[in-house]
């Protein structure tokens, strides 16, 4: 990981703008999961960490442009970019990002470049359907499932098919594996936006349903509460929360067994990526680290 650290470092240096240099350390890392899956996949190959550099450059540009559209103030447990720079330099300095590492995708196969470069286009149609899922309520669980594998499988997908490639490995294997883990992970970031809070997340807490998310969770809930409740639940939607709605909220989620449910299925897909890899201990350790997080 300390490569993959040197490797962002220089890529922003050869950006040779110090206001990037500037704007780029207010960021911290991170968990840094994709990058350490690049790295457990292709451990040996000397491109590994560039990769996993440039995947993670991709992943602070999608973060940087995430905060602006859900004018989130809070990331990696500081003050966003958009709080204290504004939403234009945000999404400029994610534009410097994301090109940066197109640019250094160059230095791979087509096969790679081609594979992490769309993935940027599916993310970002991702956020184009969360925003516009978020106009109303939602409660079909497919169309939300589809979304997700949108706006954040499918960077992980890519991250861990591309390392595959480039060792030598069974790409499409390894895209099994990026993609489950890739969906159990957002359904767990969507569970702890409700069970947790925001000093341990490092970002707002309780705050997808507040910007019209119907996460999964929400989506269970729905499913399970009679006409009157359905109603209730439909009126806070997209609406900040009081208190008091917000523990009814959390309430009948656990007489309903919503989180339950919704960590179901996250265990489920985790366990499609374990069945893809189910011979590399390392890999089935990010899965369980993944599931068991608490931000
Ligand atoms: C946050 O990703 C966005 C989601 C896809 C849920 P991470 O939870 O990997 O963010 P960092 O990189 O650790 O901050
Ligand atoms: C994931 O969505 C963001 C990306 C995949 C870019 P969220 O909006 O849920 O991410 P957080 O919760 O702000 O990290
Ligand atoms: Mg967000
Ligand atoms: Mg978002
Ligand atoms: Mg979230």
């Amino acid at each position: 990981m300390q490569r993959v650290e040197k490797e962002i470092q220089r890529l922003i240096k050869e950006i040779d703008y110090d206001e990037v240099t500037k704007l780029f350390s207010m960021l911290s890392g991170g968990k840094r999961l994709r990058a350490k899956l690049i790295l457990k996949i292709a451990p040996n190959h000397e491109k590994a960490p560039l990769l996993a550099a440039i995947v993670e450059l991709i992943h602070g540009a999608s973060l940087l442009h995430d905060d602006v559209i859900d004018e989130s103030h809070t990331r990696r447990g500081v003050v966003s970019v958009n709080a204290t720079e504004g939403s234009k330099t945000a999404v400029m300095l994610g534009d410097i990002l994301y090109s940066k590492a197109f640019t250094e995708l160059l230095e791979f196969d087509r096969a790679i470049a081609k594979r992490v470069a769309s993935s940027v286009t599916a993310l970002s149609m991702g956020e184009i359907q969360d925003v516009k899922m978020a106009e109303a309520f939602n409660s079909d669980e497919e169309k939300y499932l589809n979304m997700l594998y949108l706006k954040t499988a499918t960077l992980i997908e890519a991250a861990a098919s591309a390392a595959a490639i480039l060792c030598g490995k069974d790409g499409d294997t390894y895209a099994i594996y990026g993609r489950s883990l890739g969906l159990s992970f957002q359904i767990i970031d969507d569970i702890l936006d409700i069970t947790s809070d925001a000093s341990t997340l490092g970002k707002p807490a309780m705050n997808d349903f507040v910007e019209g998310k119907c996460t999964l969770p929400y989506i269970y809930l729905y499913e399970a509460l009679n006409e009157d409740d359905k109603k209730r639940l439909q009126n806070a939607h997209a609406k900040k929360i009081d208190e008091s709605e917000a523990l009814w909220i959390k309430n009948t989620m656990q007489e309903n067994k919503s989180i339950e449910r919704s960590f179901a299925l996250a265990q489920a897909l985790s366990r499609d990526a374990m069945q893809a890899v189910k011979d590399d201990k390392e890999l089935v350790l990010i899965l369980e680290t993944m599931i068991k997080r608490s931000y």
